[in-house]
This record gives structure tokens, C-alpha cells and sequence, in this order.
């Protein structure tokens, strides 16, 4: 069983940090900051996959190359994020992540409660036609020792919903995250997404109303998870609009 946190150094200063109404959001390595941010009410994330599954990530648009424009991770990275993570989250951590991750955290002693999957309803087919498309993604579910509750009753982990297309090349579809966050937390608990990308999770989270930490390595989704955020808190942010007087448009930005 992996009790302890293994050791990060503590890396606070130099990062980047934002505040968007029940969200604050760190421009760093999640490695090095989680550490720093102390215990959370719950994880929901959704880390980098292994290198076989970003290498395979093709889209219609791009046969030739990957989709996928961030590094992978290696299962000792991983199996050292959920063990460090069961350790900082009180209740759940629930993640999509590649299968062949998942399939390695009982044998290192992390408490997997749950396997489940999403099945995606729109899934692209396989392109190169001489074998079967893959079309679900593993969901981990764990927590540490002691009671549980959800409030998703006798349910199955298993959820069907549409692939969404967003600026972020894995974003997850928000209608996902807003049933993680419906029935893993509780109101006003804070959430922490340390692989935020786009911040689908922090969307769901301020819709919901909890509070939401999120952690981004790369400056360019750590952008687009603000504005995100800022739309998620006011309905015009993101968007352009004539004045309704003398026609002007007008652009709604993030920083006021
Ligand atoms: C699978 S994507 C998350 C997508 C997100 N669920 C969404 O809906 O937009 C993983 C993200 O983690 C970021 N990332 C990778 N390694 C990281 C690290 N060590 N610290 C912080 N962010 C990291 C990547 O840049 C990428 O944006």
C-alpha cells in the first residue's frame, strides 16, 4: 500500500497564479506544485496518456501526425501521481487515463476502488480501416482507506456520452465532468484538476458550485482554461456583440 506522499521539492515561487471567481489556477508542473497546495476535498483529472495511445491519436483532419501536441507520461510517472494524489485528496480521485496505466495500479498497491469507461457515442472510426476502432477510455477510481459515499447509488462506472471538439486537442465533454462532479463531490468542497488543459473539469466545478484548483504546465491552455473559466462565470466573456445602439462590436475578454 502506498501511505506517503513521495517527496516533491516545493516550488511555490516563480509560478503563475490566477483567480476567476471560485477558481485559482497555477501556470506549473503539477509534480512539483501539488505538494505545495496542501490537502483537497477531491481529485478529478484527466492526465497525459502513455506514448502508444498519444502516437495513435489521429483525427480526420490529421492521418499523417498525432492530434496530440503535449508530452506523455510513463507508468512510473503515473502510478507516483496517484499514489501521491490518493495521499492529498480526503475522498475521491477519478481520472480518465490509458488502459494499460489503469491495468497496472493494483499491482502497485494504489486502492483502486473502481475500473469503469467512458464509451463514446461519436467515436472516430479507425481510419486505417484493417482492425477495430477503439472507442471508450478507461475511468480510475480511487480512495483512500476508510467510508465512501457518492451519490450515484447502485449506478454502473460506466458513462456514454459524445466526444466534444474544443481548442484544446483532448478536451473532455463538459455533460462527462458535470456527472463526475454531481456525484463524486459535494457542494462548496474544492476540487483540484492538477492536468487542467482546458479546464473542463473547473467549468463543471463553478457550475456546480464548488471550488476549483487547477494546475497547467503549458502557457497556451493555461490561457484558453482562463478564458474558459471566465466564461463559465459571466455568459458574455468569449463572445463578440453588436451594441445594440450604434452597432459597434464589442469583445467580451477575461480580463475586464
Ligand atoms: C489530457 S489533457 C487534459 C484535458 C482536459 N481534461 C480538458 O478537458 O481540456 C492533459 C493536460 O495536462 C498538461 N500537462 C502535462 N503534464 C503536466 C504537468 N507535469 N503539469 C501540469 N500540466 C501538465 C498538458 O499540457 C495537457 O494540457
Amino acid at each position: 500500500m502506498l501511505a506517503k506522499r513521495i517527496p516533491q521539492p516545493r516550488q511555490s515561487d516563480g509560478v503563475q497564479k490566477k483567480q476567476i471567481g471560485g477558481a485559482t489556477i497555477y501556470l506549473a508542473d503539477a509534480f512539483a506544485l501539488m505538494p505545495d497546495l496542501g490537502d483537497v476535498d477531491c481529485i478529478i483529472t484527466d492526465p497525459p496518456y502513455n506514448a502508444k495511445t498519444h502516437k495513435g491519436a489521429r483525427s480526420a483532419k490529421s492521418l499523417a501526425a498525432s492530434q496530440i501536441d503535449f508530452d506523455s507520461i510513463t507508468e512510473a510517472q503515473f502510478i507516483e501521481f496517484c499514489g501521491n494524489a490518493v495521499a492529498q485528496a480526503r475522498r475521491w480521485v477519478v481520472m480518465s487515463c490509458a488502459w494499460q496505466h489503469a491495468a497496472e495500479l493494483e499491482k502497485a498497491g494504489v486502492p483502486l476502488v473502481r475500473l469503469g469507461v467512458w464509451t463514446k457515442k461519436n467515436a472516430a472510426p479507425q481510419f486505417t480501416g484493417d482492425r477495430p476502432g477503439v472507442g471508450w477510455e478507461a475511468v480510475a477510481i480511487l480512495h483512500r482507506e476508510g467510508k465512501k459515499h457518492w451519490y450515484g447509488g447502485g449506478r454502473h462506472a460506466v458513462w456514454a456520452c459524445n466526444v466534444e471538439h474544443g481548442d484544446h486537442p483532448t478536451q473532455k465533454p463538459l455533460p462527462l465532468l458535470l456527472d463526475w462532479v454531481t456525484k463524486f463531490t459535494d457542494p462548496g468542497e474544492t476540487i483540484l484538476d492538477p492536468f487542467m488543459g482546458s479546464a473542463t473539469t473547473g467549468v463543471a466545478c463553478l457550475k456546480l458550485g464548488r471550488k476549483f484548483i487547477g494546475i497547467e504546465k503549458r502557457p497556451d491552455y493555461f490561457e484558453l482554461a482562463h478564458v474558459r473559466l471566465a466564461a463559465a462565470c459571466h455568459p458574455f466573456i468569449g463572445t463578440k456583440r453588436k451594441h445594440p445602439i450604434d452597432g459597434q462590436e464589442l469583445i467580451f475578454s477575461p480580463e475586464g
